[in-house]
């Protein structure tokens, strides 16, 4: 058989390791790995599939990125994108595994239901993909700011500061809300459990009350200013609605600014932006995106296509795509209000 792998969307630590496990564990069994070049892309336009060699995997168990390239490329704008993709598969390949997050996956449901033999692997640092406990890319990604947030705390301490931490989270508060829990956060604001900039002052002028000069006030990059009071219309929203990275809507330096307007306090702000998705991955990425790559092996030796590897109570199982291919999942509000316990 020949099995192509693509990685699609953002990049994410942990793809390397998860194209490992296929590639070994399809070598074994006497297949050939061809790797797609820039996700779909590669199949999209002129085909960019090339032979995966076992020297080609033998280190990348650590690796951050993504050894074949990623893009995001809309397949729908100019349309004919898909149908293209659909005829790649058929000229090239006997099946494909796309390593990606929800947009990824809607393309793999979608081919999958024109009979395309494709399995999907969870890939999203922001963790919202329906149907399943893991992400690939979400731990590494909370690694990151864990560890950013308890060097922040440091110096915001010794000079009674606020610091005001954009995290990554397009859509959904899970970097914010669990990378913000293990680094100890002040305050974490995230789309799920909207608050208004009077909340967030309320909370910094609480804590001076209580003695405690200084705060570290995470935010999701996906929340929406209009709620806290800002701006969501004109250059800003046509941004986010446009797909620019929503680091320029800017929600961390906003959130930062209307502090030192009314917060008597001073205050800066820490974007951390593609830190969250650059690096090594860490041992429990690597773990998990192992196993979930040989669940994805296995589904396509067992020719069970239009399904995806998930997780579920320790266990990789495997779900029909059409389960996650469904929008995002959001924190929920037990998680939430445990994070906040400790605000
Ligand atoms: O979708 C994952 C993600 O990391 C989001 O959290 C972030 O908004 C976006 O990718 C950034 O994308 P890009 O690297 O294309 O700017």
């Amino acid at each position: 058989m020949r099995i192509g792998v693509l990685t699609a969307g953002g990049d994410a630590p942990g793809l390397n390791a998860a194209i490992r496990a296929i590639g070994q564990r399809a070598w074994r069994d006497g297949h050939e790995v061809i790797g797609i070049s820039n996700g779909w892309a590669g199949l999209a336009q002129e085909y960019a599939g090339t032979p995966l060699r076992a020297d080609q995997l033998r280190d990348v168990i650590g690796q951050g990125g993504t050894l074949r390239g990623t893009a995001r490329f809309d397949l729908d704008a100019p349309p004919g994108g898909r149908e293209r993709v659909l005829a790649a598969i058929n000229e090239h390949l006997d099946a494909l595994i796309a390593i990606g997050g929800d947009g990824t996956q809607r393309i793999s449901h979608w081919l999958a239901e024109r009979h395309a033999p494709v399995v999907g692997v969870p890939k999203t640092l922001d963790n919202d993909l329906p149907g399943t406990d893991y992400c690939i890319g979400f731990d590494s990604a909370i690694a990151l700011v864990a560890e950013s947030l308890d060097r922040l705390h440091t110096t915001a301490a010794s000079h009674h500061r606020v610091i005001v931490v954009e995290t990554m989270g397009r859509s959904t508060g899970w970097v914010a809300a669990l990378g913000g829990l293990a680094g100890g956060a002040d305050l974490i604001v995230i789309p799920e459990f909207p608050m208004s900039m009077r909340d967030v002052l309320d909370h910094v002028k609480a804590r001076r009350r209580a003695g405690l000069g200084y705060s570290i006030i995470v935010v999701a990059e996906g929340v929406n200013l209009a709620t806290l009071g800002g701006v969501e219309a004109g250059e800003l929203s046509r941004e986010g609605v446009r797909g620019a990275p929503l680091a320029s809507r800017g929600v961390g330096p906003f959130v930062a600014a209307r502090i030192e307007e009314h917060g008597e306090v001073e205050v800066r702000t820490t974007v951390l932006g593609h830190l969250q998705r650059g690096g090594s991955p860490t041992a429990y990425d690597r773990v998990w995106a192992t196993r979930v790559g040989a669940g994805a092996y296995d589904a396509v030796a067992a020719e069970h296509f239009g399904t995806i590897p998930v997780v579920h109570d320790n266990r990789v199982v495997l779900s029909p795509l059409a389960d996650v291919a469904i929008g995002q999942r959001p924190v929920p509000r037990e998680l939430y209000d445990l994070c906040a316990a400790f605000f």
